[in-house]
């Protein structure tokens, strides 16, 4: 049997890269405040994989996507276990656009600092008077360049998208941009409208694209979990503060309590995590984690 290695191991993800296609493996690792934990929720992957899943199910006919499989038995022998089953997916190997594309229904965040500082976010100009995690008038197209490793991204505005992009891809730059912002704020409206409906807000998101052999713009990477995405209960909703995160509150409610904790988790807090994540995905998907 052929072994793979990975080709990428990011904090929660494992890239491994099996000729045309790719196989991306969500981990039951949890990061909080930029941490690793020490501890594994157990399904998390799984429960992510299967979100993203749903997603480019449910806008495949809007835009189309590098999802080919989530079926191990579609994939190289190696895959074909337990530690795969669930949580990968075979994608399309793309060449991805150099460009995060993250849109703001609500405002909260470092678009909640810009805001604050100047009125704006990358650029728009927002009305004044804005609360904290108020929803915005129309969702925004924010981006930011994928910095190198170690280096932050950077917020940018649409012109400077469109320079990045034709840089990039001499004579594509305007159409690519105008592309990949019209899709981000079509994506967001049909899935935020519908999350809105099973009582989860989605504040915010960040989408990335690549070109397939036929420099066609298909939507990539995880879509809409809530490692890429800001979940918030619609139930206690309230513009004027901070909201809570859907997943990940127990977690950090805990860690800033226990600050001596050396970021190693109690199983109830765990416990209690898992659950949210399972409870994301069945009110979204109407369907239950096994
Ligand atoms: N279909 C695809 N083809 C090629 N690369 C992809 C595809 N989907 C996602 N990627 C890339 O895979 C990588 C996933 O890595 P990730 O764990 O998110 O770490 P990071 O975001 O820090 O690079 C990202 O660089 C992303 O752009
Ligand atoms: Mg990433």
């Amino acid at each position: 049997m052929k072994e793979f290695k990975p080709v990428k191991e990011g904090k929660v993800r494992e890239i491994y890269d099996i000729g045309d296609n790719l196989i991306m493996v969500a981990t039951d690792r949890i990061s909080a405040f930029d941490v690793i934990l020490k501890n594994k929720i157990t399904k998390k992957g799984t429960v992510l994989t299967q979100m993203s899943k749903f997603w480019f199910d449910y806008t495949k006919d809007f835009v189309p996507n590098h999802m080919v499989s989530v079926d191990v038995k579609d994939m190289p022998e190696f895959f074909q276990n337990e530690n795969f089953d669930g949580n990968s997916m075979l994608c399309k190997k793309l060449e991805m656009l150099p460009i995060e594309c993250i849109v703001r229904g609500y405002i909260t965040g470092s678009g909640w600092a810009s805001y604050k500082e100047n009125g704006t976010v990358c650029g728009i100009k927002l009305p004044e008077g804005l609360k904290e995690s108020e929803k915005l008038p129309e969702p925004i197209f924010t981006p930011s360049t994928k910095a190198e490793i170690g280096d932050h991204d950077e917020n940018i505005d649409f012109d400077t998208c469109v320079k990045v992009l034709e840089k990039a891809y001499p004579g594509r730059g305007e159409e690519l941009a105008t592309k990949i912002r019209d899709y981000t704020i079509g994506l967001y409206n049909k899935c935020s409208e519908y999350a809105l409906t099973r009582g989860i807000i989605i504040a915010d998101t960040k989408f990335e694209f690549g070109l397939d052999e036929n420099g066609e713009v298909l939507i990539a990477d995880e879509m809409l979990t809530p490692d890429s995405s800001r979940f918030w209960p619609l139930e206690g909703y309230e513009a004027g503060k901070g909201q809570p995160s859907f997943d990940k509150q127990f977690v950090r409610d805990w860690l800033k309590a226990n600050p001596d904790s050396d970021y190693n988790l109690p199983s109830d807090v765990i416990d209690k995590t898992i659950e949210k994540y399972k409870e994301a995905y069945k009110l979204l998907s109407g369907k239950e984690i096994q």
